[in-house]
């Protein structure tokens, strides 16, 4: 008999240990606890006919955007097609979303776990799945708005509803909607403190609002369930170093940077992005990063098999080639990045590369070759579509604060200032606004 997961949605597997190590793999790719891989690989033995895990495996790799690891998704899907036809209609519904998402097809991919929210609203894992490509389309209204409209039917008393409102923190947060943004992660907190999204959110918030001392007490705070032994430590790492350097506190903003970004502890893209975006916003600002570009670039495959598949992975490691000095690779880079995404880096991808990732790619040439005032205006009239890069607000953050390294080297001081009177409405007296208001004074 078909068994039921703990949300109450069927499945098509009888078999109680592959739903264990299912729901096992579930909760930590909402938690960050540990790799999922090991319990879906437990989840395919115990039930080699069951479509989920199998489908879970390809999309768990696919969420990665590591193109070296797109084959071995394949291969999952490939071995999992033939088992679509003993699948529930939700489970098809997953399989057909995983391999668009492996297609390239990031919104179709959206719309899809979107139906079958519509239909399972407790399906957490359509949930998380549909979240983090909202996240890496930059759409901060599927954020909020998809957890919204399935937040009535998570009750107080299970497992995973903690988890569903730090999804809801993030989203309101992105939003704009602070206020609401930092109580719901606050309240997923109180329920279980091994919530690392919503210590995200939060600390999103804080940032967002320029509550940096804040916000470096919160991060130190919460550690105990952040620092050690979870997948997320990278980047919430990354948060910490950023309320540093809003304080200006190049030393502290490196230490945290070598506690849990440096090259040698990056297994993955993702990891290497807020890496090369922390050294990068550092580097604006006069700080000697020793050798540490040079580190990260060794341990960074960069070649024409791994460009186009997420531009705004592609646009960090342009940062990084530039960074390091590479000009001439960082010329190759942007020929080979723009190439990809425009043929065959998947329809999601070469739309925001064509729009967005062109002008900016080669707007950050011109200034890696001193050329300002063309980087400018290469640069200045993006900030308004630039959410379809994809990440968070604080993250193309990186952009707003090269625009001021432009401007303030440039003759596009007025532009420059301009865009520093906009950030003053919430960063209005931290020391790195007062930093730039003086760069952008002569
Ligand atoms: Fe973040």
């Amino acid at each position: 008999m078909s068994l039921r997961d703990a949300q109450g949605n069927a499945t098509s597997t009888s078999q109680p240990a592959a739903l264990a190590a299912s729901e096992q793999a579930l909760w930590r790719m909402m938690s960050f606890y540990g790799t999922p891989a090991d319990d879906l690989d437990a989840a395919i033995a115990a039930d080699p006919d069951w479509l989920l895990p199998r489908t879970m495996k390809a999309g768990f790799l696919v969420s990665l955007t590591e193109p070296s690891l797109a084959g071995e998704a394949a291969a999952l899907l490939e071995a999992a097609a033939p088992l679509a036809k003993h699948g529930t209609l939700r489970e098809r519904y997953h399989f057909l979303a995983v391999r668009q998402a492996a297609g390239g097809d990031w919104l179709g991919a959206s719309a899809a776990w979107g139906a079958i929210l519509d239909a399972h609203p407790r399906d957490a894992l359509a949930l998380q799945w549909a979240l983090l490509f909202d996240f890496y389309r930059g759409d901060a209204i599927a954020l909020r708005q998809r957890v919204a409209r399935v937040l009535p039917a998570w009750t107080a008393d299970d497992a995973l509803r903690p988890y569903v409102l730090g999804h809801h923190a993030f989203g309101l947060e992105e939003s704009l909607r602070f206020n609401e943004a930092e109580a719901v992660g606050r309240e997923a907190l109180a329920a279980s403190p091994r919530v690392p999204w919503a210590i995200h959110a939060v600390a999103h918030v804080m940032e967002m609002q320029g509550r940096h001392e804040e916000g470096a007490r919160w991060m130190n705070e919460w550690r105990p369930h952040w620092g050690e032994g979870n997948g997320f430590a990278g980047h919430l790492g990354w948060h910490e170093a950023l309320f540093a350097l809003e304080s200006l506190e190049h030393a502290r903003a490196l230490a945290v940077f070598d506690a849990y970004l440096r090259a040698e502890a990056n297994e993955i893209t993702l990891q290497r992005v807020d890496a090369a975006s922390l050294l990068w916003r550092l580097q604006l600002q006069g700080a000697d990063v020793g050798d540490r570009w040079q580190r990260l670039l060794a341990g960074w495959p960069l070649d024409a098999s791994v460009a186009g598949s997420s531009v705004f992975n592609d646009v960090h490691a342009l940062f990084a080639l530039i960074g390091a000095g590479e000009l001439g690779r960082a010329d190759a880079w942007v020929r080979t990045s723009l190439t990809s995404a425009a043929y065959g880096g998947g329809v999601w991808n070469s739309q925001v590369s064509r729009d967005l990732a062109i002008p900016l790619m080669r707007g950050l040439l011109d200034f890696a070759h001193g050329r300002c005032d063309a980087a400018g205006e290469a640069i200045f009239p993006l900030p308004a579509i630039a959410a379809r890069l994809g990440g968070s607000h604080a993250q193309r953050d990186v952009i707003d604060q090269t625009l001021l390294a432009i401007a303030a080297r440039g003759g596009m001081k007025q532009a420059g200032r301009a865009l520093l009177d906009e950030r003053r409405l919430t960063k209005a007296r931290t020391p790195l606004t007062e930093w730039w208001s003086r760069a952008l004074a002569t």
